[in-house]
């Protein structure tokens, strides 16, 4: 697929192609650092460079864009967590253009002491600073940017598709070896090559229970390795992580031999995930048994995992909807009602998208997200 691009995505796309040239040189590397320079050069990078990428004129929209009441439901989950003597701080991971956290904020009004965002864009972290001075300045004493993570958190955690743009690595199964798809550059563009997998990769594949021959999947160490710092920074509350993925068995099910790594240019799908890096949004589903394992063995404790439109019914965003139709117009309805429609639709995101919660230090029972439906069971 080839698109028309403007000078400035050229110049752009060509920096961005020099300097991962240059840091394979006459070899190659791993597909996790070329996904980590891609997305998050920090000149170029996709999240920072300042293309305009969020919403439906950019190349993809996200459960806060679609709707306020993806924030209203998550802010009930977060008001019945502060019930439960939690220090009433949030630290948002990832915040995109700040719509949530603008959302949160005003949904959660007083009962919040201090909204943190921790976010690797600069770029990004700009948008979200304006827009609080002008969307919601009585918040603005009460929202600080972290540039590191801290080293002692209380409170609630959250990230919507924050997990999914960790780079992860590509693993090729071919009659019983296990092979690393890395990127090499060659003939003028960026392929993968396979080689002999390394031994941390080894290892993770031989937990994972995938039998096919001639198989291309992802696995992602440093997903891991995000939810271990989590869990190393959080000392009494809760993380909620929201994002597209599966549990292994549906992860790594025999028909899905090419896996779930995919590129986003204006909507569009790609088939060349290595094409016009800096340009382009790189992802790949998530694997909440490897997610939820990573957190049990670092002490952390699974209250639940659904889907998301479970989740935002269980926190009652049907009501929140009927409460607002009395209040709003028939046409105003109409699109609310489209809105929910898309956030909790099987085939739209309500089946895709999966909620997932860890707790520390905090009793594990009845949390008003997974009140019903909680897909535990098939981690
Ligand atoms: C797909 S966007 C989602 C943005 C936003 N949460 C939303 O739902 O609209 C992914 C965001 O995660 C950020 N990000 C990725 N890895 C991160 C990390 N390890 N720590 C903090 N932010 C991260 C990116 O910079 C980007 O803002």
């Amino acid at each position: 697929m080839q698109f028309d691009l403007n000078k400035r995505q050229v110049k752009l796309t060509e920096a961005l192609s020099k300097i991962i040239q240059d840091e394979i040189g006459e070899t190659y590397i791993s597909f996790s650092k070329y996904m980590s320079l891609a997305l998050y050069h920090p000149q170029y990078g996709y999240y920072n460079n300042l293309l305009y990428k969020f919403g439906s004129s950019g190349d993809f929209i996200t459960a806060p864009l679609v709707s306020e009441l993806f924030a209203v439901g998550l802010s009930r989950q977060i008001k019945e967590i502060f019930k439960r003597n939690v220090v009433k701080n949030i630290l948002e991971f990832g915040a995109g253009n700040g719509q949530l956290m603008l959302d949160i904020l005003a949904n959660t009004k007083d009962e919040i002491k201090h909204y943190y965002i921790l976010e690797l864009s600069t770029s990004l972290v700009q948008v979200q600073k304006e827009r609080l001075l002008k969307e919601k300045p009585e918040f603005k004493d009460r929202v600080s940017w972290l540039t590191e993570l801290p080293k002692k958190f209380d409170g609630v955690i959250i990230g919507n598709e924050v997990l999914d743009a960790i780079p992860c690595d590509v693993v090729h199964w071919q009659n019983g070896k296990i092979y690393s798809k890395v990127v090499s550059f060659n003939a003028d563009k960026f392929v993968f090559t396979d080689i002999k997998a390394d031994e941390n990769t080894q290892e993770v594949c031989k937990n994972i229970r995938q039998t096919t021959n001639n198989y291309t999947s992802e696995i992602s160490l440093e997903r891991m390795g995000f939810i271990k710092s989590l869990s190393e920074m959080l000392h009494t509350g809760v993380i909620i992580l929201i994002d597209y993925g599966y549990g292994e068995s549906e992860f790594y099910l025999p028909t899905r031999v090419q896996g779930t790594l995919r590129g986003f240019f204006r909507q569009h799908l790609l088939d060349d995930v290595l094409m016009y890096p800096g340009l382009i949004d790189i992802t790949s589903s998530v694997d909440f048994t490897a997610i939820a394992k990573t957190a049990i063995d670092n002490n952390l404790e699974l209250l639940g995992y659904t889907t998301q439109s479970s989740f935002l019914i269980n926190c009652g965003i049907i009501q929140e909807l009927e409460k607002r139709h009395k209040k709003c117009t028939d046409s105003e309805y109409l699109q609310l009602t489209n809105q929910l429609n898309r956030l909790i639709s099987p085939n739209q995101m309500g089946e895709a998208f999966k909620v997932i919660a860890f707790s520390k230090n905090l009793d594990n029972v009845d949390y008003l997200g997974f009140s019903g439906n909680d897909r535990s069971y098939t981690l």
